[in-house]
């Protein structure tokens, strides 16, 4: 009699621990292929069915990405630090759960290869990738993102094999102001001490950029 109430116990103890891992999995394998039902449309019809994102339409990849730095990305766009009319919505019709999860699934997908036909890196965004430019004082932007832009843990998401027309989005957003979401204003100062041909050469040296296998490093 006690065993079996023992049994009982304990079972539903490791059904309750269990149960919402396997919802988690469940819904952001929905979420992804087919959205919410309430406002939010599959992920995959934007950034790729691999996570790999869009060249030409300048959508970011999200595969292999930290999960705490894409969950707090998500955050930023539901509380307007981050705006854009797309992705603003999104986030806010996504519960604080449904983020973490699609965030998780997207960070465990492996990095894709550089698509076909990317123009090669170019000289002077070469140099202020590796280098900056001291007389303006731009540090290089692999002392923050990691050697070849490979990205670092939470903080310093990788910029390499990221969409071109991606990266020089998010450089003008900083420079206006429509992104301010980033941990002591680093990206805000350092955007507006770089012009449009700047930006557009650091922009095809990074999406030139092969990304190891392992992802972000960490
Ligand atoms: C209609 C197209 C579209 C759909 C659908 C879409 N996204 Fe996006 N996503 C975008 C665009 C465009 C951007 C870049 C916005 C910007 O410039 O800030 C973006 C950016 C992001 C970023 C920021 C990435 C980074 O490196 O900082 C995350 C995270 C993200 N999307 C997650 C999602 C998730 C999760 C879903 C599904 C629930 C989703 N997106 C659905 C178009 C889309
Ligand atoms: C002093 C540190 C630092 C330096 C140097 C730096 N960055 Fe960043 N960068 C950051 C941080 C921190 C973030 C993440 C902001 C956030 O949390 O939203 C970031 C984010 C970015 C993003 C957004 C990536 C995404 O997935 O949305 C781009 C693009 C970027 N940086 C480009 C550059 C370029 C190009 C340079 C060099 C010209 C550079 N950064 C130099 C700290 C730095």
């Amino acid at each position: 009699m006690r065993s079996r109430l023992v049994t009982r116990v304990l079972g539903s103890a490791l059904f309750a621990g269990a149960a919402p891992l396997a919802v988690h999995a469940a819904s952001a394998q929905v979420l992804v292929s087919q959205g919410n039902g309430h406002g939010v449309p599959p992920c995959q019809s934007c950034h790729g069915a691999s996570g790999e994102g869009q060249t030409a339409a300048g959508f970011p990849r999200l595969a292999g990405l930290d999960a705490d730095y894409l969950t707090r990305q998500l955050a930023d766009y539901a509380a307007d630090t981050r705006a854009n009319p797309v992705m603003q919505p999104i986030a806010k019709s996504l519960s604080a759960d449904e983020r973490q999860a699609v965030a998780a699934y997207y960070s465990r997908l492996p990095v894709p290869a550089i698509p076909p036909g990317t123009p090669p890196p170019d000289r002077t965004g070469q140099t202020l990738a590796t280098r900056g430019r001291w007389s303006q004082q731009v540090p290089a932007c692999e002392q923050c993102h990691g050697p070849g832009g490979v990205g670092v843990g939470t903080h310093f998401p990788p910029l390499a094999g990221q969409p071109a027309a991606y990266i020089e989005a998010q450089l003008e957003a900083w420079q206006q102001g429509t992104r301010r979401n980033d941990p002591l204003q680093l990206m805000q100062h350092l955007s507006r001490k770089l012009d449009a041909r700047d930006i557009a050469a650091v922009a095809q040296s990074f999406a030139a950029q092969p990304l190891p296998a392992g992802g972000s490093g960490r």
